[in-house]
């Protein structure tokens, strides 16, 4: 929407009248869409037990691109859902495969609750190239009964783990806090560190963080790309049950009135993109941490084992209080992004070939939210 378009319209009153049956409704989310949040049966089927809560694990754009195969006894073949890729913003798939790696991870913390060991063999039949992605497994996964295993005390934060978009407050986490975060990773091939309001150049990280988030906007066909997975209102997110919910009554009013036309990439001169550009940097001006990870190299199989730290690393700062919210934008690899991507590389000292900065996050306390929508066990079985 443009000045003009926008004056029009208050001074119309259209958008009182549109707001007005929405006053009064909750920006809650829909319980069907929330329902797989809730602790599955007890005696529910060990593997479908398992799966219950690896359906909570975070997907870039929560696309849950989970499809699993159960014909063989005891064991779960985990492939990507070619339908629900990211081409744009993710062209060679690597936060695809992180997000299969997350949920091989919430599996296996699920698993070791049971005192079953999760086996996995990453790309049984093969690993994807390089730059695409493909429908060969991801993962073969064979649940090993072992009395010997302990419990993961991260299993207790499956359920209260959440991306928080929230603006968090300025308090510094404390060094408790980090280092636990950092030691929940021990073990994969992945580095971590924190940088805190503490420290001077936090200010550049602010400023690759807006700038990489100013182009993805700015963008048509990035922009489009997050436009398709958009639900707005009640009625979308209980549909789909996947994608970025928006449920606000200000946007479902917006859209009611054919003023939020999801199928045109807006105008990056238009009030709702600079309003985007402006109050994500609010949020980032009082980040009070970013947390990074970083690899060494970035094959196929490191991505999974990133994606494994990094639920981690989320579950283990909801433990400690903490919310997290993933900063993959300057992380991307399309061509107008490149410079973020190289400033954030060299910001973080990767900077031999491989090196790759696999996540990056802003991290603080926040008020507690709600859930993400979630389809269902019975959606990813094939
Ligand atoms: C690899 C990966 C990349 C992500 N990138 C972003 C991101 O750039 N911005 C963001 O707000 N959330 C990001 N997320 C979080 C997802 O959007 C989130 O997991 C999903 O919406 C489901 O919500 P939940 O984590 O609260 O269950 C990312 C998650 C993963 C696993």
């Amino acid at each position: 929407m443009n000045r003009r378009q926008w004056l029009r319209l208050m001074g119309s009153g259209a958008l009182v009248a549109a707001t007005l049956p929405l006053l009064g409704c909750t920006s809650n989310m829909p319980p069907e869409a929330i329902a797989a949040w809730q602790p599955p049966a007890a005696d529910l089927e060990l593997r479908r037990w398992v799966l219950s809560h690896a359906i909570l694990a975070p997907h870039s754009h929560n696309l849950q691109s989970w499809l699993v195969n159960l014909e063989m006894p005891d064991t779960i073949l985990l492939r990507m859902d070619q339908s629900r890729l990211l081409p744009e913003t993710d062209p060679f798939g690597r936060q695809m495969v992180m997000s299969q790696g997350t949920f091989i991870e919430v599996l296996a913390i699920a698993a070791q609750q049971r005192g079953y060991h999760a086996e996995v063999t990453p790309f049984p039949d093969g690993e994807f190239d390089p730059r695409r992605v493909d429908e060969r497994p991801t993962a073969r996964i064979r649940l090993i009964a072992d009395a010997s295993l302990q419990p993961d005390p991260l299993f207790a934060q499956i359920f209260q783990r959440r991306t928080n978009r929230s603006p968090y407050a300025a308090t510094l986490p404390t060094p408790e806090s980090l280092a636990a975060i950092a030691d929940s990773m021990r073990g994969l091939p992945i580095r971590c560190g924190f940088i805190t309001a503490a420290d001077a150049q936090i200010e550049r990280h602010r400023q690759i963080a807006n700038e990489a988030w100013r182009i993805e906007l700015s963008t048509p066909r990035t922009l489009l790309e997050s436009y398709k997975v958009l639900r707005v209102g009640p009625r979308e997110i209980a549909e789909h049950r996947d994608g970025l919910s928006l449920n606000e009554p200000f946007v479902r009013a917006l859209t009611a009135l054919g003023l939020f036309d999801r199928s045109k990439a807006s105008s990056p001169d238009s009030a709702e993109i600079k309003g985007q550009i402006d109050k994500f940097a609010a949020k980032i001006a009082a980040t009070p941490a970013f947390f990074w990870m970083i690899s060494e190299a970035n094959d196929r199989v490191t991505q999974l084992q990133a994606g494994r730290a990094y639920v981690r690393a989320q579950l283990a700062a909801t433990a400690q209080g903490l919310a997290m919210q993933p900063l993959q934008q300057a992380l991307q690899e399309y061509p107008e992004v490149y410079k973020s991507y190289n400033q954030i590389h060299q910001l973080l000292g990767a900077n031999t070939p491989g090196q790759t900065v696999q996540m990056w996050a802003r991290l603080g306390y926040a008020p507690a939210i709600e859930p993400a929508p979630r389809r269902g066990l019975a959606a990813h079985l094939v």
